[in-house]
C-alpha cells in the first residue's frame, strides 16, 4: 500500500531525555535553567542554575548512560528510523567557541553507531528547543546576528562529521512557535531570547525567525556541499485553525492565521518572504536587518522536504481587532491536558501543506500525552492506541486516496520522557514506559506498554492492517 521505504520510527529530543546535562564536557543550556512545572504552573526561566530549584531535563530519563538498551527496544519495535536532536551544547559548551567539544561529538558517533547496528536510520534535529545558554546570556540569543555564524559552524561540524551515518536533518525544531509572542517561553526555548518590558516583540521575533531563516539557508547550502545527499527540511508546528463558521469573514480569519502558522516554510521553502508578510511590515512600520546577501542566501538554500508535528487543530473566528482569534473547536474531545483529539486534521493539514509546497512531508511528531498506570510490569494504554491508530488511517488516506507525498512518520515520543511545556515524566507519550524512580537507582527502568506491540505490528505490516479502515471514503 505504502512505499516499502517509508519511514516509520519514533521521536524524542536531547533536552528531554538525555540528561547527563553536565557530563562530558556539556556546556549549560537554555533548558537546563527551566524549573519544573505541572498541568496548572507553569514553568520558570531562572538566571541560571540556581540552588534549590528542580530541573527536571538535569536528569531527563538519562539515555546519556542507557542508550544502548533503549535503542535495542526501538529495534524490537521495527524502528526503520529514530528521530533525535543533537544538543547543541554538547558540541559547543558555550557556543562560540572555534572547536568543538570531541566527548561530545563521540557520544552522537555511538548512539548513530549503536541506530544503524540494527538497521535504524537517524534522523536529527540541530536545533529542538535549546542552544547553549551562554549565548542567551552574553549575546541575547538570536537577537545577535553574530549567533548565525556560531550556529553554521555547530551545523557544519555535524554535516561533515555524521554525513555518512545521518542522511535526514531539521534545522529548529517548530520555528514556527516563535509568532506567539504571547508566551515567553517560545522565544526561550526557540532563540534564547526574553523579550523586555520597552520592547515591541513583534518586531524582535521577526528580526530573530530572520537571523534563522539566514542560518538555516546557509547551513543547507554548507551540507549540499559536504554531501549532496543530505536531506535537509523546515520543521513546524501544524494544525488546522477551521474557520470558526461558513460566515465569509471567518473563512477570511482562517486564512489569515494559517497564513501565520505557514509563514515560516513560505520562506525556508519558497526562498523568498511573502507579499502577505511585507505588506504587514508596512502596515505595522517593522523595520528590520535583511541585507540584499541575506535575500539571496534564502533563495541559495531552501529545504528539501516540510517536517512537522501534528498534535490537535484549534478554530479562527473572525476579529476586527487581532485579525481572527483562535478558539478551542467545541467539535472534538480532548486530552486531560486540554489538547483536542482530532484525526481527521491530520489529513486536512497533510493536503493543504502538499498543495501549497508539493514537497516531501514527514510527520516527526504525533502523539497522545497521558497519565499512564503501570501494572504487572505493563501499561494497558488503549487511549493512546486509538489515538494513534486514528491518526495513521488519516496519513494512509492522504497517502493512497489523496495523493500526498509523506515520506514518514515518527510518533512523539519513542520512549516517555520530560514533558517541553510542563516539565513533568507524569505527561507520558512513549510506547515505553520509564519508571524513573529505578532509573536513579542505576537500572533503566523500562517497560513495554501495549502500545508497543500495537506499533510494532504496525510497522511489520507497513500499515498493511489497517487496509480496510484506509480504503473506505468516511
Ligand atoms: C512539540 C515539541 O511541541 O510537542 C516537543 O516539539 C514536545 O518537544 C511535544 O515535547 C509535546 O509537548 P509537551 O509539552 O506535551 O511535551
Amino acid at each position: 500500500m505504502i512505499n516499502k521505504d517509508f519511514l516509520w520510527g519514533g521521536a524524542v529530543a536531547a533536552n528531554q531525555y538525555e540528561g547527563a546535562w553536565d557530563a562530558g564536557g556539556k556546556g549549560i543550556s537554555v533548558t537546563d535553567v527551566m524549573t519544573k512545572g505541572d498541568v496548572n504552573t507553569p514553568r520558570k526561566i531562572t538566571a541560571g542554575v540556581l540552588p534549590n530549584e528542580e530541573y527536571p531535563n538535569h536528569f531527563g530519563i538519562d539515555f546519556y548512560h542507557h542508550y544502548k538498551e533503549e535503542i535495542k527496544l526501538f529495534a524490537e519495535m521495527g524502528f526503520k528510523c529514530f528521530r533525535l536532536s543533537i544538543a547543541w551544547s554538547r558540541i559547543f559548551p558555550h557556543g562560540d567557541e572555534e572547536k568543538p567539544n570531541e566527548e561530545g561529538l563521540a557520544f552522537y558517533d555511538n548512539v548513530f553507531d549503536e541506530c544503524l547496528k540494527y538497521g535504524i536510520q537517524p534522523v536529527v534535529t540541530l536545533s529542538h528547543f535549546e542552544m547553549p545558554y551562554y549565548l542567551a546570556d552574553h549575546y541575547g540569543g538570536w537577537r545577535d546576528r553574530r549567533v548565525i555564524d556560531f550556529f553554521l559552524r555547530y551545523a557544519k561540524v555535524c554535516f561533515e562529521r555524521y554525513h555518512e551515518k545521518v542522511k535526514y536533518w531539521m534545522t529548529f525544531n517548530e520555528i514556527n512557535n516563535l509568532i506567539d509572542t504571547d508566551n515567553p517561553f517560545n522565544a526561550w526555548t526557540g532563540a534564547g531570547v526574553l523579550y523586555k518590558e520597552d520592547e515591541n516583540p513583534e518586531q524582535t521575533m521577526y528580526q530573530i525567525s530572520h537571523y534563522q531563516f539566514v542560518a538555516s539557508s546557509l547551513a543547507v547550502q554548507e551540507a549540499k556541499k559536504i554531501d549532496s545527499k543530505l536531506q535537509i527540511g523546515c520543521m513546524l508546528h501544524l494544525g488546522p485553525l477551521y474557520p470558526a463558521s461558513c460566515k465569509p469573514l471567518d473563512q477570511i480569519a482562517s486564512l489569515k492565521a494559517m497564513d501565520r502558522r505557514f509563514f515560516f516554510s513560505d520562506v525556508q521553502i519558497r526562498g523568498t518572504y511573502p507579499s502577505y508578510t511585507k505588506k504587514l511590515w508596512e502596515r505595522k512600520n517593522i523595520k528590520l536587518d535583511i541585507t540584499q546577501e541575506d535575500l539571496a542566501n534564502l533563495k541559495k538554500g531552501t529545504v528539501d522536504f516540510l517536517g512537522f508535528s501534528y498534535y490537535k487543530s484549534t478554530i479562527a473566528e473572525y476579529n476586527a481587532q487581532a485579525d481572527f482569534l483562535e478558539k478551542p473547536n467545541p467539535y472534538v474531545s480532548k486530552s486531560d491536558w486540554g489538547w483536542a483529539i482530532d484525526p481527521v486534521g491530520l489529513r486536512y493539514i497533510l493536503n493543504v501543506a502538499y498543495e501549497r509546497y508539493q514537497k516531501p512531508l514527514f510527520i516527526v511528531e504525533n502523539g497522545f500525552g497521558a497519565y499512564d498506570k503501570l501494572e504487572n510490569g505493563s501499561v494497558n494504554d488503549d487511549y493512546r492506541i486509538n489515538y494513534l491508530q486514528s491518526h495513521v488511517v488519516q496519513m494512509l488516506k492522504a497517502i493512497e486516496l489523496d495523493g500526498v507525498d509523506v515520506i514518514g512518520y515518527t510518533p512523539w515520543a519513542a520512549i516517555d520522557i520530560i514533558s517541553a511545556s510542563t516539565g513533568e515524566i507524569e505527561k507520558r507519550y512513549g510506547f515505553i514506559y520509564v519508571n524513573l524512580d529505578e532509573v536513579k537507582q542505576g537500572t533503566a527502568g523500562v517497560y513495554r506498554k501495549q502500545s508497543f506491540e500495537w506499533y510494532k505490528n504496525i510497522i511489520k505490516t507497513n500499515g498493511e492492517c489497517l487496509k480496510d479502515q484506509v480504503r473506505v471514503e468516511k
